[in-house]
């Protein structure tokens, strides 16, 4: 009584693995990494998204323009601002990321981006995929970079999520095979795995760090966590001077509250909806996911973002000027970094770790509080005096 249904199925199936057949090859094809310091003018592209998107990233804009003033002036660093990634937008074009402003993206080295609301099942919005998810797959950035650090605790930890793949990779094309019967796929790919688990041990071993933990849940989900487990395994063969754990994700969230023992992880490396699903519990203990940069890099462009969403009520009750942008300064911190400006980035984390723990400074998101702006110009004064 299903044949035309499961056909159906079949056929979407079909289309799907094709599709992720391509991308694999794509992924194979991409060998090298850009390198920053051959390029005349790095050009850093600004997209504020929405909600308080905008506000937290005009911010940050301002904080990287002081930092980078003589670069900019030399014609090393150019900014580009990028219109067009609203969620009114997204609808009007129905798509995820307008081609417009993904040939606009595509025109920049490194990107800072602000939220974007994501539509979810049932709320009335169109099926649109989220634009976070969307960039990371169109600009390849498989590399989802998330630090979490509370010295007080003994706490330094950071996330190596994997970005494009896993739960993610055909998010939005699972298919309901009858109205009783849905299903979603999981995608694991040998390029996709030893690319992310490379950049963990990479990044361990530049850092110190001795320890790399690779998450997973390959006792239930066999086929695909087993081949990321395995795969990880292998890479970390070549870097016997740094300890690799293993770790399920479930007891994992759990020993990430053990003062005991949370302590021991360093370096995490894992698949997408794992690292989603920890890093915002990671951010907690830091001071919530307001206060977490992330970096999605790729070979050839990256991005830097917020770890958390729009935040469309605060905008909705008229206390966007309230909204706090200290994780999009975090992120700037990242991109300083990553596009070479290690000096600068070191400087800028510090000015936030003195400013964020000023209670002159106090971000509320309300009348109470410090307003971003405010709170932007703290910042700045404050790397016055540590860059002299
Ligand atoms: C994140 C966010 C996104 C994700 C959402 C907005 C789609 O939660 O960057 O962690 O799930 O990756
Ligand atoms: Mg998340």
């Amino acid at each position: 009584m299903y044949e035309s249904d499961i056909k159906n199925a079949v056929a979407s199936f079909e289309a799907l693995v094709r599709k992720q057949l391509e991308r694999n090859e794509r992924i194979k094809a991409t060998k090298e990494f850009t390198d920053y310091e051959k390029l005349d003018t790095i050009v850093i592209g600004v997209c504020g998204g929405d909600g308080i998107g905008p506000i937290i990233t005009k911010e940050s804009e301002r904080v990287l323009r002081f930092i980078l003033k003589d670069q900019v002036e030399a014609g090393r660093i150019a900014f580009k601002t990028i219109d067009g990634l609203t969620i009114e937008n997204r609808i009007a074009k129905m798509q995820p990321i307008p081609d417009d402003v993904l040939a606009e993206l595509k025109q920049c080295h490194v990107i800072l981006k602000g939220p974007t609301t994501t539509p979810q099942a049932g709320d009335g919005l169109p099926n649109i995929e989220s634009a976070n998810v969307a960039m990371r797959k169109a600009l390849d950035l498989f590399a989802n970079v998330r630090p979490v650090r509370i010295p007080e605790e003994g706490i330094d930890w950071t996330f190596f999520r994997e970005n494009t793949e896993g739960a993610y990779a055909v998010g939005s094309e699972g298919v309901n095979v009858t109205d009783e019967l849905a299903m979603d796929f999981v995608v694991t790919t040998t390029e996709g795995t030893q690319r992310i688990a490379r950049l963990a041990y990479e990044f361990a071993r530049k850092n110190g760090k001795e320890r790399v933990s690779i998450i997973q849940k390959a006792n239930v989900i066999k086929t695909t966590d087993g081949k990321f487990l395995n795969l990880c395994r292998e890479i970390g063969k070549e870097y016997p001077d740094i300890i690799t754990d293993e770790w399920y994700i479930d007891i994992t969230t759990a020993k990430l509250i053990d003062p005991k023992r949370r302590k021991d992880f360093k370096v995490f490396v894992l698949p997408n909806l794992y690292g989603d699903i920890i890093t915002d519990e990671a951010a907690e203990f830091q001071g919530g996911v307001g206060t977490a940069g992330s970096a999605n890099n790729g070979k050839r462009y990256a991005m830097f973002e917020a770890i958390h969403g729009s935040a469309p009520r605060m905008v909705k009750e008229g206390r966007a000027q309230y909204a706090d942008p200290c994780s999009m300064l975090r992120a700037s911190a990242m991109l300083l970094s990553h596009i070479g400006f290690v000096k600068e980035s070191e400087a800028l984390d510090k000015a936030l770790d003195i400013c964020m723990a000023d209670a002159s400074h106090k971000i509320t998101g309300r009348e109470d509080g410090c307003t971003c702006s405010d709170f932007g110009d703290y910042v700045m004064e404050t790397l016055q005096g540590i860059l002299g």
